[in-house]
This record gives structure tokens, sequence and C-alpha cells, in this order.
């Protein structure tokens, strides 16, 4: 079992306005310096194969989302969101769930990589699941926009019960969800454990806010970094939030 952490020198500078996703935060080049840092640890320890994506279909999945996607807010920096983009054209699941994904802006920074401009592969099932029925809908108008060919689609429903579900295997887990009736973050490890019998070796694992979420994380953050359950965890901290990236 490997357990690193990636933490740039600049994290704690690196902020961006919830209400302005798409505002530039440093020079092009930074960014994409410091994504390209990640994702060799990443490669390093095993999580991902190589760490190579076209920077020209990243820009063009960005511009799409920016022109046709409704974005109240959302917390995914222009790092996370290249992140999240790079990981998914590089591992490129045929089956990837994304866990509690408000407006869908999560969502596609995960799909972006196999439907829209931005698609360098093809999958068979990419499902968002939002509990909150007005925001799935969202979600839903967001996504269809981008994709009409239905390949990525979001459910209004509890994630807990749509991994339990599932009928296929689950390459990518991606886990957002702040748990309802109490919850918080602790359902992260509740929906991983729906799922995890059904991730064949070497699926990917992806929880957002491993930096900032808080105590009721730790039970997920000692599973994901448990050799019973994961051969190499992560700790990507390019942000505020972070994303902790497990390979079963
Ligand atoms: C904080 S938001 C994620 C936003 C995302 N980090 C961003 O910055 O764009 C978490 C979402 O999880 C949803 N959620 C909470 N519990 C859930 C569950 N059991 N299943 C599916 N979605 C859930 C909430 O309704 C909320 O929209």
């Amino acid at each position: 079992m490997v357990a690193a952490t990636y933490r740039p020198d600049n994290t704690a500078a690196y902020r961006m306005s919830y209400d302005d996703p798409y505002r530039e935060l440093e020079p092009p080049a930074q960014e994409i310096a410091i994504v390209q840092e990640a994702l060799q640890l990443l490669h390093q320890v095993g999580v991902l194969p190589h760490t190579r994506y076209d920077e020209h279909k990243l820009q063009a999945f960005r511009r799409a989302v920016q022109e046709q996607f409704e974005v109240p807010w959302t917390a995914i920096t222009p790092r996370m969101q290249r992140l999240l983009y790079a990981i998914n054209a590089i591992h490129q699941p045929q089956n990837m769930i994304a866990a509690g994904v408000f407006c869908g802006f999560t969502f596609i920074c995960n799909a972006g990589a196999a439907v829209g401009p931005g698609a360098v592969y093809t999958a068979q099932h990419l499902l968002g699941v939002e509990i909150r029925p007005a925001e799935a809908e969202r979600a839903e108008r967001n996504v269809r926009r981008l994709d009409p060919t239905g390949a990525a689609r979001i459910v209004a429903a509890d994630a807990v019960e749509v991994v339990a579900q599932f009928p296929h295997d689950i390459h990518l887990l991606y886990l957002d969800a702040d748990g309802d009736q109490g919850r918080g973050k602790g359902i992260y490890l509740q929906i991983l454990e729906a799922g995890y019998a059904k991730m064949p070796e070497g699926s990917l694992i992806l929880a957002h806010n491993s930096a900032n979420g808080g105590a009721r994380l730790t039970p997920y953050l000692e599973y994901v970094r448990d050799p019973a359950h994961c051969r190499a965890s992560v700790n990507v901290l390019l942000d505020i939030e972070g994303l902790e990236v497990s390979i079963k």
C-alpha cells in the first residue's frame, strides 16, 4: 500500500470565488504545471498508467461547459477541473458514477472526457446522482445540452441506493455528496461500501473535499488508505478542497 500527499507551495493562496468559477486564478502555464506534477505522482505510485492528455480537447470541453451550463455556484477550481478531466481521459472508465453532483458541474468534469467536444474515448454508462430533484433536473438539462447521445445522464436519487443497485462493474466512482439526514461527508464510506464489490481491481475512487471534509471524512480516508481495500491512495491538495485519489 502506498499513501502519499501532493501539496504545491501556493495552495493556501489559490482561492476561487464560488460564484465566478471561470475567472483565471493564475497563469495557464502554472495551472498546467501543477496538475502535471499531481499526475506524475499518481503515475509514480501506480494509480495512472501515464500522464498524457489532450490540451486542445480540455479547452474545447471547458469552453462548452462555460457556454452551455447553468452553474449557480461551484467549489471546483480550474486546477481541480483540469485534474478530474485528465484522470478520466487517462483512466477511460467504461462505467463511471458520480455521487452528489448538484448542478452537474462536477459530473461533467469527469464525464467530459467521454462526451461532448472534449471526448477522447467512448464510455458505456456515465451516471450522475443527485438527491434533490430540482438540482438533478437542472443537472440533467445541463448535461443534455453537451451530450445529446444520452451516454451521460443524471438521476434524482440517493447515491447509496443507486450504487447498490447498479447492475454493471464500476470503473470510476466520484464522491461529492454531502449527505442528508445528518450523514454529512460520512456518506462517502456508505456509498463506497455499496459499490466496492462491483469495482474490478484497478478501478479508481475519487473523493472531493479530502482537505476540508472535516472529521466525518476520517473513517472514509482510513478505509481507502488501508491496504486491505486499496493498493494506493494519494491526497492531492492542489486547492483548499482537495481530492483523495485511490486505486483498488
Ligand atoms: C456540496 S454539493 C457538491 C458540489 C460540488 N462539490 C461543487 O462544488 O460543484 C453536494 C451535493 O450532494 C447532494 N447529496 C447529498 N446527499 C446525497 C445522496 N445521498 N445522494 C445523492 N446526492 C446527495 C446534495 O443535494 C448536494 O447537491
